[in-house]
């Protein structure tokens, strides 16, 4: 009687490790929703696509801006051509520095510039769930960023975790993941 409560806890013990050992090895199989090869390569193409892109015709002035985002925000849009097909981009500025003010930002908005961030609409079913919204941080240079693990923020950034570009831009208002036409 004793033997086989002992048995079976170590089956159960048995049953559990191995469950521990597998889902890794699923999680990290090459269906993660960002930081992907062609997340990155496409991130690249936008960049390329998007140079000049501080001359828009259609870019709002310095604004004071929200965490996470910088200190200060400048906004832009316009729809660009990447490798051949025509979508809309958002693309953010985000500033920040020691005592920065609106005349400092004025006078030397590339000394502030932290980060870009951009919103891309794909292609219908790129991400039903999340309207299609193709996401990506670049450093002031282009470089893509990464998170804490190592992954390149670009791609259907955080789907499916609690916070990130997708979990916090469904708070917005409308289910448009925009939050400058809530205001
Ligand atoms: C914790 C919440 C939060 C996270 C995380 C977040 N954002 Fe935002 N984002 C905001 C808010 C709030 C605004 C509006 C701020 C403003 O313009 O004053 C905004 C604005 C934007 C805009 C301008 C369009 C709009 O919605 O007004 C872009 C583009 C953008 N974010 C991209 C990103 C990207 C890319 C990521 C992930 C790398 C990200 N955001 C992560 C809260 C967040």
């Amino acid at each position: 009687m004793r033997l086989k409560l002992v048995l079976s806890a170590l089956a159960t013990v048995a049953l559990i490790a191995t469950g521990i050992v597998i889902f890794p090895a699923c999680s990290s199989g090459t269906d993660m929703p960002f930081g992907e090869q062609e997340d990155i390569d496409f991130a690249n193409a936008l960049w390329s696509s998007m140079s000049g892109y501080h001359g828009w015709k259609l870019a709002s002035d310095f604004y004071p801006g929200v965490s996470p985002h910088g200190m200060f925000l400048r906004m832009y849009y316009n729809v660009v051509n990447v490798n051949g097909t025509a979508y809309h981009v958002i693309v953010k500025d985000n500033f920040g520095g020691e005592g920065l003010d609106l005349e400092m930002l004025a006078e030397s908005p590339g000394k502030y510039l932290m980060a870009v961030t951009a919103m891309l609409q794909r292609e219908a079913a790129y991400d039903a769930d999340n309207n299609d919204w193709f996401w990506v941080k670049y450093g002031p240079d282009g470089t893509i960023d990464q998170n804490d693990q190592g992954m390149s923020l670009a791609g259907r950034v955080a789907k499916g975790m609690d916070m990130g570009c997708i979990a916090c831009h469904l708070t917005a208002g409308g289910g448009d993941y925009l939050f400058f036409n809530d205001m």
